[in-house]
Order: structure tokens, then C-alpha cells, then sequence
């Protein structure tokens, strides 16, 4: 875990141009500001995809059109604050599932079981902590699945990534199952741009955290007073870019690395893509990681898609 972590700031920080990846955010603290960032009135993708959950379960289960018990995996469980609406409307309509929450985190684990447990109380629940594709390959009987990848965590992949990701999902899967994942759609710009430009600070605090944590974890001394957050919506492509940036010439020292950097002036280092999909591209992408798309389920105001796919 550490080491991965070591070899991965290394290479990003060595890179030119500079990138470290979003996918190191989410150590405790960062965790607790995503929290925060889904609680911003500014972040519609929350509730967006609460919206769809909370009210289309019956139409989504009708697509599903499982007539046994099955399966509902989660990838990346999160806190699950959305999905527990989706179970809780599926036990209402008397569907029959075990739910099979997946993270590499115990602790979100943890939280989700405790959260769970209170508002599901006959919930059948097997949490498996690790990772995604050793709990697929690992599925223990011949019920059909239904995969979950929610809250559009699929917007941090670039595309090629995306695919091979998707691909390796689809080879896991038996012919019956599916898979019902979020994609935050193109929409007006400016709604876009507040949702990640944030005027609390929050977002940038996220962005920051990456590198109290490389401070923490890998004894380096990244000064937080001499580097910036930018972030910008290019409505051409669909993609939210986010960035730290140096405000002087400077170098680092990582100690775990018994390395120094050197950052110019105002250089960035690119942490996170945030891609935004047209329904176009969700087809695409569908197509292209041997998936069939099935129906997309949107909110009232077509801020997001939760799609379905057959395999
Ligand atoms: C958790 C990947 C869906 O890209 O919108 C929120 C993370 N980054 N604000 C996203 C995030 C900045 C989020 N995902």
C-alpha cells in the first residue's frame, strides 16, 4: 500500500508535466472532506443520483427483472447514504438480494454496516474489504449480480482507462447480470464549474489534504502556504480539471524517497479528472467495454445518469 503510494508520487512528481493521482485523496481526513464537498449546495451530483435512487427503484428493478434472489455488489461502497435508499425501496417492493459492499477502506466498511444496520435492520449483508476484482472473481454462487459503480467515480478514469476498467468488470460477470452505473452528464458550464470551483474553499482543502498527507506519510515538507488550487470546466470535452500549483520556485524534500523536487514558478501538478458524459458517450462507452446499455435512469432535471447495462 505504502510502497505502491511511494512509486506512484515519485513518478508523478518526476513526470513532466507533474500529476499525482485523485485516487490518494481518500485517506481519513479526505474522506471526511468529500463528506463535506457532498453536503455543498454547489455539489448537484449528490443529489442528483439520490433523486434517481430514491425515486425510479421500481422502474429500475423492473429492468432488472430478476426472478430469484441475486446479488447487489458495490464497488467502492463510500458511505453508502445513497444506496441504502435503493435497498430500503427494494426490500419494499419485496425483491430478494444480499448486499455485497465492496472498499478497500475497513473504516468506510465499518461506517456502512453501522448505518446499515440501523436503517435495514433485516438487511443480509457480506462486506468484503479489498479489492474490486478479487471479490469478483471470488463470487461465491450462481445468483444473478447486479454490480453498483455509483456517484460517478467512473469520471476519474481517462478514457482508455475507463474501457480497460469496464472490460475487466464485463469478463468478471455471468451473462445474467448487470450493471447499473452513474455518469455525471454535460450540462450548463457554469453549473459545472461552481460544482468543483467552490467559493467555501472546501474542494481546494481536498486538493490540499494530498499533500498533508504526503507530508505525513512520506516525511516531506511541502510548505501548504506556497502552492494553490485551479480548477477549470472545458465544456468542449467534458472534463473537470483540477490542479495544484506552485507559487514560487521551490523545492520539496521527501524523506521516505530521499528525494528532492524542484517546481518552477507557478508549475502545476494535475490531481484529478472529473469527466462529464453526453448520452453519446456513455453508448460509446458501453459498446466499447462489451456492455449492452439497457436504459438510463435521470433526474428531473437531467443532471445525471445512472445507466444500465447488460453483459
Ligand atoms: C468522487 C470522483 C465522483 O469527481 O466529482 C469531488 C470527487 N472531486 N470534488 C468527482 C470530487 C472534487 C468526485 N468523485
Amino acid at each position: 500500500m505504502i510502497e505502491q503510494f511511494k512509486k506512484d508520487v515519485d513518478a508523478g512528481l518526476s513526470a513532466h508535466p507533474k500529476h499525482l493521482s485523485s485516487k490518494y485523496f481518500y485517506d481519513d481526513i479526505g474522506s471526511q472532506i468529500f463528506q463535506e464537498i457532498m453536503a455543498m449546495p454547489e455539489y448537484y451530483l449528490t443529489d442528483s443520483e439520490f433523486e434517481i435512487l430514491s425515486l425510479q427503484a421500481k422502474q429500475i428493478a423492473q429492468k432488472l427483472n430478476f426472478k430469484s434472489p441475486f446479488n447487489i455488489i458495490e464497488l467502492g461502497a463510500g458511505d453508502g447514504y445513497k444506496t441504502i435508499r435503493l435497498l430500503k425501496n427494494f426490500i419494499e417492493l419485496g425483491l430478494e438480494f444480499t448486499y455485497i459492499p465492496v472498499d478497500i477502506s475497513k473504516k468506510a466498511i465499518d461506517l456502512l454496516l453501522e448505518k446499515g444496520a440501523k436503517e435495514i435492520p433485516n438487511l443480509k449483508v457480506k462486506p468484503f474489504v479489498g479489492d474490486y476484482f478479487k471479490l469478483l472473481s471470488s463470487i461465491p454462487n450462481e445468483l444473478p449480480s447486479l454490480v453498483l459503480f455509483l456517484g460517478s467515480n467512473i469520471g476519474n478514469f481517462k478514457q482508455e482507462a475507463a474501457q480497460s476498467f469496464l472490460k475487466s468488470i464485463q469478463s468478471h460477470l455471468k451473462p445474467i447480470d448487470k450493471l447499473l452505473i452513474g455518469f455525471d452528464l454535460q450540462k450548463n458550464p457554469i453549473t459545472i464549474k461552481s460544482a468543483y470551483d467552490d467559493p467555501h474553499g472546501i474542494t481546494r482543502a481536498f486538493n490540499m489534504n494530498l499533500l498533508h498527507r504526503i507530508n505525513n506519510e512520506l516525511g516531506a515538507d511541502f510548505r501548504l502556504d506556497k502552492f494553490d488550487f485551479y480548477c477549470h470546466y472545458n465544456p468542449v470535452n467534458g472534463e473537470v480539471r483540477s490542479y495544484l500549483v506552485s507559487l514560487k520556485k521551490q523545492d520539496v524534500y521527501i524523506k521516505s524517497l530521499d528525494k528532492t523536487y524542484s517546481f518552477d514558478y507557478n508549475e502545476l501538478i494535475w490531481t484529478e479528472l472529473s469527466k462529464k458524459y453526453s448520452f453519446t458517450e456513455i453508448e460509446d462507452l458501453s459498446k466499447a467495454s462489451n456492455f449492452k446499455l439497457v436504459a438510463n435512469f435521470l433526474d428531473c432535471k437531467h443532471y445525471f445518469a445512472d445507466s444500465l447495462w447488460i453483459v
